[in-house]
């Protein structure tokens, strides 16, 4: 019998035994490099994203085999965002996924290095799988433009903008932060599954992607203000400290709250318009909207 629990639990380790036997070959000169990436890549987290990639590919019967390279290849890029976020000259986060945030285990520079590893490492991935044919370049293409400079980077930059001082602040500029530095690395797993399948509900999972990228930041918002450390294995109370903008200085908590159901909302009616088995799917939604880690 289905349970959401077991299906998450499901995904997930077959995507940590992936991960495992990746991490069992990747070595450099120096090993620091190497072991300064795995220890980010290898601290856990939701894995949210490789989770979703598998669950759209399983309603659209895109073998998990395709799919895999591509999980890893964003959970290593979405990994690279947090050590570098982490980064005191950004937002100055002394703990990530429950442990000292990499920099405070391996010093700035080599922090700032094992980003920049798994990026490009990511992107080796890729390549591997391109020989494959068509759809695969155009997977790995789409991956590249979510995480780019049209995409997370530019979301990070905003992020960054709109926390100066004294900056104007509008529902648009916060709606593209949430769509870039967020959004773009929750549209990727269920747009690249989608285009793995030949684009198979492409508009559909495009909008499903996008509405659950939202909601996502603005649980993460809210968790912000109102979570704690053990659960979310991170720092809280810093977007006030640091000035950023989010849902909750624009609209407060409530209204934060209903902006989070409004895009959820969304995310069902979608949903309904998809033929196959998507109730992990649905369960999905509701619990990314009342999670607490
Ligand atoms: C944190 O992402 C950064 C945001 C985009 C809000 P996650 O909440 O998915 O972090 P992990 O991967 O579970 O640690
Ligand atoms: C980060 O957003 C999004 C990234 C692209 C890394 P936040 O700065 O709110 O994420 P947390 O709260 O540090 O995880
Ligand atoms: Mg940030
Ligand atoms: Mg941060
Ligand atoms: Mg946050």
């Amino acid at each position: 019998m289905y349970t959401f629990d077991d299906r998450y639990r499901e995904y997930l380790s077959r995507f940590e035994e992936y991960v495992g036997e990746y991490c069992e070959k990747l070595s450099t000169k120096p090993e620091v490099l190497a072991e300064s990436m795995k220890y980010s890549l290898l601290a856990g987290g939701k894995r949210i994203r490789p989770v979703l990639m598998l669950a759209v590919a399983d309603v659209l019967e895109v073998p998990a085999g395709e799919v895999l390279p591509y999980a890893l290849a964003l959970e290593m890029i979405h990994t690279y965002s947090l050590i570098h976020d982490d980064l005191p000259a950004m937002d100055n986060d002394d703990f990530r996924r429950g442990r000292p945030s990499n920099h405070k285990v391996f010093g700035e520079a080599n922090a700032i290095l094992a980003g920049d590893g798994l990026l490009n490492a990511a992107y080796s991935l890729c390549f591997d799988e391109c020989m494959k044919g068509e759809r695969f370049v155009l997977a790995a293409k789409f991956l590249s433009e979510c995480a780019g400079i049209q995409g997370m980077i530019a979301g990070q930059s905003a992020d960054l903008y709109f926390s100066e001082e004294g900056r104007e602040v509008s529902e648009d500029d916060l709606n593209y932060i949430y769509e870039h530095k967020t959004g773009k690395l929750l549209l990727a797993p269920v747009a690249i599954a989608s285009i793995l399948a030949g684009n198979k509900y492409y508009f559909e999972f495009e909008q499903f992607g996008k509405s659950l990228g939202s909601l996502f930041q603005i649980t993460d918002d809210i968790l912000d203000e109102t979570g704690d450390f053990e659960s979310l294995g991170k720092s809280v109370g810093k977007d006030k400290k640091e000035n950023k903008l989010t849902c909750i200085r624009l609209y407060g908590l409530d209204g934060a709250r209903v902006h989070a159901d409004m895009y959820a909302d969304h995310c069902y009616a979608v949903l309904d318009g998809i033929d196959g088995n998507t109730a992990f799917l649905y369960d999905l939604i509701t619990y990314v909207r009342n999670r607490r880690g």
